[in-house]
Formats: structure tokens, C-alpha cells, sequence
């Protein structure tokens, strides 16, 4: 239900016959009244006529079922606002849909969203965090929009960081006792030797090439290394709640095979120049700052491939096989610039026909107290599952802590940064997870305790009306949402939606209400309760009925 396109569509008709021509009838919420239209001002001129005029024609000759009052104010706006009992009549419906009034979408598209995309063997840090929880959050809303999405984690399982961690791995197997436990630490702890060590340096660098040649033995290290990390990925998805799955991985090795034929094709094209060695591309409008043309890397001056060809790849898999008619990529801001190259290069190549859309979805960075980039205090970076220790032990209920960090994540304008602070985002007031959460459980324990069954819904208060009308809402907050793909809007309706009901609670009764009174105001509950667990679902925080 869009109460907003609704009018719009019974305005059109009137302001089309009065302007001899379509005019988009421009109906936005006001406070003056429900709703109003701007579009008889901007007709004026055009027409020659006072706006007033023709706002009062407009108001005499459109279909306005349902409307209880229409006036003309000010300069020539029209203000409506709806009856009551079309109100209730529209709420009723919406109560009795499983969908709570959203239809699928008439066009459903084909979407692949690469999002978490973590690096193999080393564990997830914050930055992953925030792919992960923003990506999952639009698959679940685009999914629920009836598209038909497709999840890819294109976890970072290849490249010259293999040479050494392999090779540390072959010669711990040795005997000397290390093992991939604390992947961190092993990771950590190739690095030094690889820093350090000269003659580790030149076998790590032996150990790319047998990876890259499958050397039997090498790749059996790769897979041990492939399957842990995947496992440790797992239980961080799955303490999340996200819905990342082992059937999502296809990580940067799966494009191997294809890499010399895209160089090739790309070449064949007349897309790549030589440059000290190496070849790249140059697409038109990419320049560094001192205007000179960047370029996106194909094949390196050692041979190999890297990861803007593994894109490329990824991105003609995602087209031809897969039948993307969207491409979305969950990547820090940061690789803003790398995606706009690999589209740009894809368009020329012809990968990447005009009829498929490719999106960056960046966002940006978590920041410590001091402002700068999250760190431990010995100045290491955030691990991600320490981070959710924490939360489990900070908050009274391990689901409140986790739903906290994801929520505090999701509930601002993604491309900024913020600040991670614990007292801020478990606080039970304010825009905040478990504020929702317990205004959710609240509701949840009104309908328990109250007799009776939800009935028919009449409006007699204003605070019921009020809610009812911010209950109407969730339909073009989704919309609103979806179409530029964010999440907070939804984390928005949510928080105000939770404080217009409890405003309606602080000044109607239901529990001990007439029963007719009662059952009317325990639905407008159910429903409440219902599009708050909806609409926390869509962000992937839980709601507990109970807390
Ligand atoms: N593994 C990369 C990183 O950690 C992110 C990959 C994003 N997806 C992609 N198709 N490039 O930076």
C-alpha cells in the first residue's frame, strides 16, 4: 500500500484534463494535512491561470473516493487528507495479506550480489564485517522483493600471498608443529618469514608458480588452506545470521582457466597497451591526479593474472552463464575507482551489454573513538570474531549484542563512516537494535496478555490514526530502499514506526479496553508486530518475542 502513489494516480487524470497535457501531480506529505500537491503551482505559468484556480478545479473534477477533506491553501497547494474509514478499510487488508500489502515486483530481474568476500587465511577483520551485514541485508530485501537473486562470495583464495603461506604450511607440515588453528597467527607468522627470510622469499615464489602449473602436492596444501579458512567463514556468517552458505563461495580460483583467454580477447579487441611490461587497459575517463590515464592491470610484467582480471572474468561468468540482468559488488568505497574501470573495460569488450546494469554498492569505514580507522590497542587490526565475543559478553542476551553491532551498521546512510561504540549501539533508547528489539518483545507481550482475538479495525483516536498511517508506510519505505540500495531506510521507518506505536500506547488503552475498542487496537498490535518483525527480518536483525 503507497498511499502516496495512490493519489498520485487519482490526481494525474484531473491535472492532465485541466493542463491539456500529463503532469505529474507531485504528492508529497505535508503538515498540513495527509498529503499534498505542489503541481498547480509549477502549471501556473504555463497556463496562464492563478494556481488557486487551478487547484480548485483539479479538487472538483478528480476521483477522490476516500478522501474526507480537500482544500486549497497558500498559494495554490491542495492538501488532502484521508477518511478514517478508508483507513481502516485498507489496514484490514493489509492485516489480512501474508505480505502486509507489498506485491512482488511486476519485472523480477535476475541480481548477482558479490558481498563478505573475505581473504583466504587470513581471518575476517571489520572491514569484511560491513559487506558482509550491507550485503546480506539488500539480498534478503531484493529477494523478498521477488527478484531472483543469486549470492556469490568471491572469497580472495588465490595470488602471489599463496607463494608464502603455502610454502610455511608445506614446512610446518614438516614437523615443526604449526598448524592452521589460528589462522591469523599463521598468517602472521608466513609474513615475518617471508620478510625476513631470503631463502623462504625464493621457494615461496617457486610455490606460486607449482600452484599456478598444478603441482599435485601444492594443491593439496591450497585445498587444506581453502577448507579451513571456508570453515572459519562459516561460523562468523553463522554467529551473524546471515544467509552465506557454503553453496556461495566461488572464490577468485575459480577463474583461472579463463584469465589468459580474457587477456587475449581484450587484446584481440585492441583494449590493451603495453605498459613497463605489463598489459593494460586504459578506459576513457579514469585518470590519477596528475591527469594522466590509470591503468587496470590484465596480465602483470611477471605473467601472471591478478585481481582486475579475475573480475573481468568473474563479471563474463556472471553475464553469459549465470544470466545476470544486475550485477551489485557489497565493496568498500575505497575499490570505487577498480569497479569502475572493470565495468567500463567489460562495456568495450562487449562482456557487458547495455541491457545489464553493474553497480558499486560502497560504504565506508568503522572508526575508533579517536576517529581513525578501528584498531586493538596495540594498534592491530579488529578481528571479527573477537569482535563478536565481545558483543556476546557485553550484552545481557548474546542475540542483542550481535543484533546491536549489525544494526548500528545498517542504521546509517551506508557510504558514511562511523564510530564503533559499544555503550552507543547496546543502548535501549534511540535509533538502536535493541531498542527495537524491545519495543518488538513489548508488543508481543501485550497480544499475550490480552483476551481476545484482533478484530476490524476502527480509527477513533488520533494517535491511532497516526499509527495506522505510519503502518501504511512500509510498502514505499522497502521502495524507497531498494531502488538505491539502502538499507537504513528501512532501519529509519522501523525506529519511527516503534516510536509512533509507543506513542499510541502511551494514550490508548487495549488490554482493558471495550472489547470492540480492544480488538480493533490488538490488531492494529498484530500488525504492528508483524511489520516490525518483517522489517528487522529484511535487515537480518533478529526478533525475540520474548526477552
Ligand atoms: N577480497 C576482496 C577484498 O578483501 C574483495 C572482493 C570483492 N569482490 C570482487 N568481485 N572484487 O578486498
Amino acid at each position: 500500500m503507497n498511499l502516496e502513489s495512490l493519489l498520485h494516480d487519482r490526481l494525474a487524470p484531473a491535472f492532465a484534463a485541466v493542463a491539456g497535457t500529463p503532469v505529474d501531480p507531485a504528492v508529497r506529505s505535508s503538515p498540513h494535512a495527509d498529503l499534498q500537491s505542489g503541481a498547480a503551482l509549477a502549471l501556473a505559468g504555463r497556463l496562464h491561470r492563478p494556481p488557486r484556480e487551478i487547484a480548485a478545479e483539479v479538487a472538483a473534477t478528480a476521483d477522490l473516493t476516500g478522501i474526507a477533506e480537500v482544500t486549497v491553501s497558500g498559494p495554490g497547494f491542495l492538501n488532502l487528507t484521508v477518511a478514517d474509514d478508508w483507513i481502516a478499510t485498507a489496514l484490514d487488508a493489509i492485516a489480512g495479506d501474508p505480505r502486509l500489502g507489498v506485491p512482488p515486483v511486476p519485472d523480477p530481474k535476475r541480481i548477482v550480489i558479490d558481498y563478505s568476500s573475505p581473504n583466504l587465511a587470513k581471518e575476517m577483520h571489520v572491514g569484511h564485517l560491513r559487506s558482509t551485514i550491507i550485503g546480506d541485508s539488500l539480498a534478503r530485501l531484493l529477494d523478498w522483493q521477488g527478484h531472483d537473486v543469486h549470492r556469490v562470495n568471491h572469497i580472495g583464495d588465490w595470488g602471489t600471498p599463496f607463494g608464502m603461506l603455502l610454502e610455511h604450511l608445506a614446512e610446518a607440515a614438516d614437523g615443526t608443529g604449526h598448524s592452521l588453528a589460528g589462522l591469523t597467527a599463521f598468517y602472521r607468522a608466513a609474513r615475518v618469514r617471508f620478510d625476513t627470510d631470503e631463502d623462504f622469499r625464493i621457494r615461496a615464489r617457486l610455490r606460486v608458480v607449482a600452484l599456478q602449473n598444478g603441482d599435485g602436492p601444492t594443491r593439496e596444501l591450497w585445498r587444506r588452506l581453502v577448507a579451513q579458512s571456508e570453515k572459519a567463514f562459516l561460523g562468523v556468517y553463522d554467529r551473524l545470521g546471515v544467509t552465506l552458505g557454503p553453496e556461495h563461495f566461488a572464490g577468485e580460483s575459480t577463474y583461472q582457466d579463463e584469465l589468459a583467454g580474457i587477456a587475449a580477447e581484450l587484446a584481440e579487441k585492441g583494449l590493451l597497451t603495453e605498459s613497463d611490461g605489463a598489459l593494460c587497459a586504459f578506459p576513457a575517463g579514469f585518470t590519477g591526479r596528475d591527469g594522466a590515464p590509470l591503468p587496470l592491470i590484465v596480465r602483470k610484467a611477471d605473467g601472471g593474472f591478478g585481481y582486475a582480471a579475475t573480475d573481468l572474468a568473474a563479471l563474463r561468468h556472471r553475464v553469459s552463464d549465470l544470466g545476470a540482468d544486475e550485477l551489485l559488488y557489497v565493496v568498500g568505497s575505497p575499490q570505487r575507482i577498480h569497479f569502475g574501470m572493470v565495468f567500463a573495460v567489460a562495456r568495450a569488450a562487449g562482456w557487458l551489454p547495455e541491457t545489464v546494469s553493474a553497480e558499486h554498492i560502497g560504504f565506508g569505514s568503522i572508526l575508533g573513538a579517536d576517529g581513525k580507522m578501528l584498531k586493538t590497542r596495540a594498534g592491530d587490526t579488529v578481528r571479527l570474531s573477537g569482535l563478536l565475543d565481545e558483543a556476546d559478553s557485553r550484552a545481557t542476551d548474546p542475540a542483542l549484542g550481535i543484533a546491536a553491532i549489525k544494526y548500528a551498521d545498517l542504521s546509517g546512510d551506508r557510504r558514511g563512516d562511523y564510530v564503533f561504540d559499544w555503550d552507543r549501539m547496546l543502548a535501549s533508547t534511540g535509533n538502536t537494535g535493541p531498542y527495537l528489539q524491545f519495543a518488538y518483545a513489548r508488543i508481543c507481550s501485550i497480544s499475550r496478555r490480552a483476551e481476545g482475538a484482533p478484530g476490524p479495525i476502527r480509527i477513533t483516536e488520533p494517535a491511532e490514526r497516526a499509527l495506522a498511517l505510519a503502518l501504511m508506510g512500509f510498502e514505499p519505505a522497502l521502495t524507497a530502499a531498494a531502488g538505491p540500495r539502502e538499507p537504513h531506510r528501512i532501519a529509519t521507518y522501523l525506529y519511527e514506526l516503534a516510536s509512533t506505536f509507543s506513542r499510541f500506547y502511551e494514550r490508548c488503552r487495549v488490554i482493558d479496553a471495550e472489547p470492540e475498542t480492544r480488538s480493533s487496537r490488538l490488531a492494529l498490535c498484530a500488525l504492528t508486530a508483524r511489520t516490525l518483525h518483517t522489517g528487522m527480518f529484511l535487515l537480518g536483525v533478529e526478533a525475540l518475542d520474548q526477552i
